[in-house]
């Protein structure tokens, strides 16, 4: 894809992980079916940690650069980042008809609003502020390539399934592997 093909600038990219990854969560809730529940979790773990990690690799340097006080800025957004990683692997080891998954995904649910609140209410609204439009546009478009370097869902159903399951796998390890994976430290 190219920049020109992308919608807005990285900040509209972001917000719109942020809605669709909170109405993923939200949906989890809504689902009694064990099966279905694991794909629901594991696809929004997934979702999750590409977005983090396009964060952390192409807009977090931005930050840290343009805005008032950057680096603290920067360093409690990957704090949150390395909490929700925590969460998320509670939730992917535990058994998801059990209460101790009802208790990690109300933490997962809270600690990404907190992240949500953060980034749209000051941070992002800053960097619109400061950066010119130019770079936000471009820094789209490496966002989005960022994100498409791991495939997208580890649903049975969906259609890169197979290569998700080739790639990444579900299961215990998914956050790391994916992780991993998109920042090119596995090549398989
Ligand atoms: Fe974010
Ligand atoms: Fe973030």
């Amino acid at each position: 894809m190219t920049t020109s093909e992308i919608r807005g600038d990285v900040i509209d990219v972001l917000v719109a992980d942020h809605r669709d990854v909170t109405a993923l969560i939200a949906n989890i809730r809504s689902v009694a079916d064990p099966m279905i529940r694991r794909d629901l979790t594991d696809t929004a773990i997934s979702e999750l940690v590409r977005h983090a990690v396009a964060e952390e690799m192409y807009v977090y340097p931005v930050m840290r650069e343009y805005l008032a006080d950057g680096e603290k800025a920067v360093a409690h957004d990957i704090e949150e980042h390395n909490e929700l990683e925590r969460t998320m692997k509670r939730l992917e080891a535990v058994d998801v008809s059990s209460a101790d998954f009802d208790e990690a995904l109300g933490k997962l649910e809270a600690l990404l609003a907190d992240h949500v609140q953060d980034e749209e209410g000051e941070q992002f609204p800053e960097l619109r502020q400061r950066v010119p439009a130019e770079k936000l546009t471009e820094l789209a478009g490496k966002v989005e390539t960022a994100k498409k370097l791991a495939p997208t869902r580890p649903h049975p159903g969906a259609p890169n399934s197979e290569l998700f399951h080739k790639v990444v796998g579900p299961g215990v390890g998914l956050v790391d592997r994916l992780r991993d994976k998109l920042k090119g430290r596995v090549t398989r």
